[in-house]
């Protein structure tokens, strides 16, 4: 499946087939952006993504196609790459819906706001927020990159980027034919997903039917968390600890009650070896399980991401945690829980956005002209 269709009931790159990279970016309008400009962005930007994602070049000129006298519209790297699953996904952050900027004051679903804030989080203001975003998840990380980067140039003048996070190695799947993949810690991420064949849990759990405003009927709500992880300190943990820390065996992905990857975790199972629950009560696994949480559950779409290292010569690295929500309740009471998780000593959330993403669309139509 190298080339995902564009249109549809749903955006794609949500139940789509989780790609190895992404490119993800939050912009925001430019101070002296106007309604109109807003609108003729988006219809702009759908163009191009209905393009980029069926392999071709941004324009019908392209990147070479424009006779020598002007820069091309193109930024011509991935000219003769396969469109790799390419899918660019769109966003509006509560910002977007402010009185006095674009009059889409009662265009705002009442569920847009800002996130509160959580335990152990240190946001910083620079891997937050913004008006608008993209995500660009494909097989070949020049393919995403190029999609974002003509996507901005498309921008210029009317909005721009906040902040942009690359990713590689997805840390989740959505459908069991996918193997499960491993985040920096080593462990399986995306076993206890909500998978893209779950119609109920898709209907319950994710799409944003039902909401207060129309044109989010086949959306979402994505909340992407910007999550560091004290890599050096963790890779010091002896592995019985990892594992009681988790909640699963780190090998098969096992939940700690026993049997294989897929079983349900037993969260009465006691054991005599650990001296209490087999799947301890501050595991990651048990506060975040729907059990806990009202019954809650939500598509993860995280990414993992190197960037270097500080000037300790530890890793700058994490986990980009992206997750479609119904509402981002479901959000707020599973990051609430893990309040008391014991991997919160091995990890800082430093970066947070929400947006909402609007339904698919047909071919003719623009991404959020619902708001106009
Ligand atoms: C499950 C790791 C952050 C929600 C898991 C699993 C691992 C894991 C290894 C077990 C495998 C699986 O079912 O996917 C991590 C790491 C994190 C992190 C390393 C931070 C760096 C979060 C956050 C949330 C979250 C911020 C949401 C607020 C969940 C949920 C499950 C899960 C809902 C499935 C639980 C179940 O139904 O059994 N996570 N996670 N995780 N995690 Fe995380």
């Amino acid at each position: 499946e190298s080339v995902v269709p564009f249109h549809g009931k749903h955006q794609s790159g949500i139940t789509t087939r989780v790609q190895q990279h992404l490119y993800f970016a939050s912009f925001d309008m430019t101070s002296t952006a106007t309604r109109e400009d807003l609108k003729s962005l988006l219809a702009d930007w759908t163009d191009a993504a209905a393009r980029l994602t069926q392999g071709r070049e941004v324009t019908t000129e392209g990147a070479t196609g424009g006779g020598p006298y002007k820069p091309p519209d193109d930024t011509g790297e991935a000219l003769g790459l396969e469109p790799n699953a390419l899918t660019i996904t769109f966003g509006f952050g509560p910002t977007l819906f402010a009185a006095d900027r674009f009059g889409l004051e009662k265009k705002r679903p009442k569920e847009l706001v800002e996130l509160p804030s959580f335990a152990f989080e240190l946001l910083e203001d620079r891997f937050s927020g913004g008006d608008l975003c993209i995500q660009a998840c494909a097989d070949d990380p020049q393919v995403a990159v190029h999609a974002i980067r003509n996507l901005s140039r498309i921008a210029f003048g009317r909005a721009q980027v906040r902040w942009t996070q690359l990713g590689y190695g997805r840390t989740s799947t959505t459908s069991k034919s996918q193997s499960t993949p491993r985040n920096l810690f080593g462990f399986k991420d995306g076993t206890a997903n909500v998978f893209s064949n779950d119609d109920s849990d898709l209907a319950t759990w994710v799409w944003a039917d039902g909401s207060d405003q129309p044109w989010l009927a086949g959306g979402s709500f994505l909340v992407a968390r910007k999550i560091q992880m004290l890599i050096e300190s963790w890779d010091r943990v002896r592995l019985e600890e990892q594992e009681a820390i988790v909640g699963r065996d780190k090998g098969r992905g096992a939940p700690l009650s026993g049997g294989s990857e897929f079983t349900e975790p037993d969260f009465d199972v006691v054991s005599t070896a650990a001296r209490g629950p087999a799947i301890p009560m501050d595991s990651h696994v048990r506060l975040a399980h729907p059990t806990q949480n009202g019954g809650a559950r939500m598509l993860r779409r995280g990414y993992n991401y190197v960037e270097g290292n500080n000037d300790l010569g530890q890793l700058n690295a994490g986990l980009f945690f992206l997750a479609f929500v119904r509402s981002p309740e479901q959000f707020v009471g599973v990051q609430r829980s893990l309040a008391k998780d014991s991997l919160n000593e091995y990890i800082r959330h430093i970066g947070s956005a929400i947006f909402a993403v609007p339904g698919g669309i047909r071919a003719g139509e623009s991404i959020g002209s619902g708001l106009f």
